[in-house]
């Protein structure tokens, strides 16, 4: 198994790029190695370090000239990258059939002879190495230059042991006056915050570090404060029921605990509080203490308090409300069913008003009229008083038999509203003088009594308002079926309904008379609607029962 990268560089002995050893370092195997070079006799070379990534060299050196040559060979890498692994010294004389040789240097630079030895550490690791390229003489290298070569490698491990050793003393040096320098300012930074009180607590629960926000919020100096149980934070009713020493408990347990409740400061004033309470442990898990974050929460929990008092106000007010709209619409119904009680009421003392006229009143007057005819005959009286009584007699016997049949008409009953409009019409034309039309659908299906009754009383209702207040000179009226409804239409040319008098009509309690209010509850009860359309052209006055409501089968 290959180890990791990572793994790899933490156990390879390197120089740390950003250490001045390093380049130091450099310095001094490039010096070797143009040193090398002479003692040699050879033309070029090079020598490289050992960094994380492998082995990097920096300058090429030719013929006394030090030319750049940044390159870094890894592991296995070209020569450099068998030095690695093999940790021994390597020589060739025949440089371009050798597939560890890079073919520029023979291609550029015409390098057929190398000789590449590394230097090892006290472990037997490569921490650096040298290459020389081609003796002057043209001969190759033997063993007597790979000897020497060796020998010039170990003086220069112990030098650079000894850099390798001191810079990453300096780096362990730097890092940890890195952490120290993070720490100051991360206690700066918590000691300068003044929104959230934040100290430390030893395991046992008392204050250890104190910050500027705790001061604030709680009232203490940190002098006074310092070294003193947590306790003291809290009210006397959660120190009898053991809440600090919980809290400390759930911590531990959990890592970590919240909660919201009062607090008490130095004054002994209560703030209502948020805390976090987190468990700290070093490297070993070992609980070192407590990081603890307090928030005054006062006028947030007093802002809350208040909106949830409007809330609950509102939500009391929207209750009463709701409720007086209930009491006003069962009113409302209550009122409608008397009005309708009170309009059968009236329908029904009218018939026995109408009957009782007719029937009784009606029977003694045409017996009075046929005495007075026959007494007439025989009596010595002045036969001309009589005779103006009969006539008398006869004019109450009509006059009986027309309000008795207004009050109740019976051929509403017995023929229906097609025969009996028109009936009515012809009365009330011969009584006021207006002049009437009358227009009826041929095939209009008869609606039920009920629906008769109450359109005939809008009507008579109507046609009383056209001769008490329109001064129209004539009265249309329709029957007619439109859009699924029974329509009577009561159409005038007078002077319309007084304007405020009309708009106060659309809505169901306004300021109608009694006789418009009343065909609009008539309506309103059988499912249909009454409406008003009133210029100063005229006035028309709209009726509407619903088909299914107005007819039955059996009522045709
Ligand atoms: N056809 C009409 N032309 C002009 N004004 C009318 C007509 N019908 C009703 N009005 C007006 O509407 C009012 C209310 O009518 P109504 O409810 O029948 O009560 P009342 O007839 O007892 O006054 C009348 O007083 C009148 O001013
Ligand atoms: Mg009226």
């Amino acid at each position: 198994m290959t180890p990791a990268r990572d793994d790899l560089s933490a156990m390879t002995p390197h120089f740390t790029k950003d250490s001045a050893y390093e380049r130091e370092a450099h310095e001094f195997v490039c010096v070797l190695a143009q040193k090398a070079i002479e003692l040699i006799g050879a033309e070029g070379g090079c020598a490289g370090i050992r960094r994380p990534e492998g082995l990097e060299c920096l300058k090429y050196f030719r013929k006394g000239e030090a030319l750049p040559l940044e390159c870094c060979f890894p592991l296995g890498d070209g020569l450099p990258g068998w030095l690695i692994l093999h940790k021994s010294s390597y020589l060739t004389n025949d440089a371009p059939s050798d597939p560890r040789i890079r073919r520029e240097f023979y291609q550029t630079y015409g390098v057929r002879s190398v000789l590449s030895t590394p230097i090892l550490d006290a472990n037997g690791e490569v921490i650096a190495f040298f290459e020389l390229h081609n003796r002057l003489n043209g001969s190759g290298f033997d063993d007597r230059d790979e000897q020497l070569m060796l020998l010039v490698s170990q003086l220069a491990s112990f030098a650079l042991q000894k850099a390798l050793a001191y810079s990453r003393k300096v780096a362990v040096r730097r890092h940890e006056q890195d952490l120290r320098q993070s720490e100051e300012r991360f206690r700066l930074l918590v000691e300068g915050v003044q929104d959230y009180s934040i100290f430390m607590l030893d395991p046992e629960g008392r204050v250890s570090s104190w910050n500027k926000g705790a001061e604030l919020i709680k009232g203490y100096e940190a002098s006074e404060i310092m070294g003193r149980h947590f306790s003291c934070f809290y009210p006397e009713e959660d120190i009898r029921s053991g809440k600090p020493q919980k809290e400390l408990e759930v911590a531990t347990r959990d890592g970590r605990m919240e909660d919201e409740g009062w607090r008490l400061r130095k004054d002994g004033s209560r703030f209502w509080a948020n805390v976090l309470i987190t468990a700290i442990r070093d490297d070993s898990g070992r609980l070192v203490g407590f990081a603890k974050v307090t928030r005054d929460t006062t006028e947030k929990m007093k802002a809350q308090a208040l909106l949830q008092e409007a809330n609950e106000r509102l939500a009391n007010e929207v209750r009463e409300r709701t409720e007086a709209q209930q009491k006003l619409a069962n009113s409302e119904s209550a009122l409608r069913q008397l009005s309708l009680h009170l309009l059968r009421t009236q329908e029904e003392e009218r018939r026995r008003i109408g009957r009782d006229l007719h029937d009784s009143l009606g029977q003694y007057l045409s017996v009075l009229k046929m005495k007075l005819d026959s007494v007439a005959d025989s009596s010595d009286m002045p036969r001309q008083d009589i005779r103006e009584c009969a006539s008398l007699a006869e004019e109450c016997i009509t006059e009986v038999r027309t309000m008795s049949y207004l009050l109740y008409p019976p051929m509403l009953e017995e023929k229906g509203l097609k025969s009996a409009i028109p009936w009515y019409l012809d009365g009330f034309t011969k009584r006021t003088g207006i002049k009437t039309s009358f227009e009826v659908s041929p095939d209009l299906p008869r609606p039920l009594r009920d629906v008769e009754l109450a359109l005939f009383r809008v009507l008579q209702e109507s046609l009383i308002n056209v001769h008490r207040h329109s001064g129209s000179p004539s009265a249309d009226i329709r029957l007619l079926e439109k859009e699924g409804g029974l329509v009577l239409e009561i159409r005038d040319k007078g002077k319309g309904i007084p304007a405020d008098l009309e708009r106060s009509g659309q809505d169901s309690v306004g300021s109608l008379g009694v006789g418009l209010r009343g065909m609009k509850e008539r309506m309103q009860h059988l499912g249909g609607k009454l409406e008003l359309t009133s210029t100063s052209e005229g006035t028309r006055v709209t009726a509407t029962v619903p088909i299914e409501q107005s007819s039955s089968g059996l009522a045709k």
